[in-house]
């Protein structure tokens, strides 16, 4: 169910760590864990992980600390995992390729329903079990299918006009890899950018300053 009140974008951010934090906690055979030790094991303060968890109802109990399969269970119906959102990638080349082979869609809320590529030679071929589409075909698709999400791995150059014809198919979010501004386009759509690059120079930037 959506959260009526306003949480802010640093607690979002911050819910899928805390996520795949305790289910590495749940792996290591721990069922509960006091709220210093995780904040201690997390580096973050423990008034920082109540703070967050109180946007959300809080959990735990005082003196006990956590349940960390409950706590995970939560957090997990609150960033919604299991709904498994539907979506389709476009641009099945070698980005395209690397992400269907290696995320494992539901694990993360989403479930790959189609794959689109204006390159006839990939069409009909199978990633991952999800045949591979004409782009032609992408219209038809979303109107019978209702996909939510859209992967792009696409070229800046080609990904406005498919970002536009995603978006009047009824598309409502991207994961974008294009390097294609969508934001700046487009209302009410959501958009997570993902730019490794950008990443490697942040971190280019903080070895070439640290102790100046
Ligand atoms: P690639 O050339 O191997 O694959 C691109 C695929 O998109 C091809 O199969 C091509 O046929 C398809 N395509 C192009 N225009 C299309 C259209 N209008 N409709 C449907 N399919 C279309 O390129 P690669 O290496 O997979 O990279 C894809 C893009 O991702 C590049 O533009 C690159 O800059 C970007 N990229 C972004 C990264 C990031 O961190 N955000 C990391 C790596 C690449």
């Amino acid at each position: 169910m959506p959260y009526k009140n306003y949480i802010s974008n640093s607690v979002i951010r911050r819910l899928p760590r805390y996520y795949r934090f305790l289910g590495d906690l749940q792996k290591e055979g721990l069922t509960k864990i006091s709220s210093f030790e995780l904040s201690a094991r997390m580096k973050l303060t423990a008034s920082q992980i109540r703070q967050d968890l109180n946007c959300f109802g809080g959990f735990g109990m005082q003196g006990y600390g956590y349940n960390v399969a409950e706590l995970r269970s939560e957090i997990g119906k609150i960033i919604g995992v299991e709904r498994k959102i539907g979506a389709i990638l476009i641009g099945a080349g070698n980005l395209g390729k690397a992400i269907i082979t290696y995320f494992d869609f539901p694990k993360y809320g989403c479930e790959l329903i189609g794959i689109f590529d204006n390159n006839s030679d990939l069409v009909d071929s199978q990633i991952a079990g999800v045949t591979i589409c004409h782009i032609s075909k992408l219209a038809a698709f979303c109107k019978k299918s209702k996909p939510e999400i859209a992967v792009l791995c696409i070229p800046k150059e080609n990904a406005g006009a498919i970002s536009e014809m995603l978006v009047d198919c009824g598309v409502k979010a991207f994961w974008n890899f294009s390097h294609y501004d969508i934001n700046l386009h487009f209302d009410d759509i959501i958009v997570e950018n993902v730019h490794m690059g950008d990443s490697l120079l942040t971190l280019a930037y903080n070895v070439n300053n640290k102790n100046k």
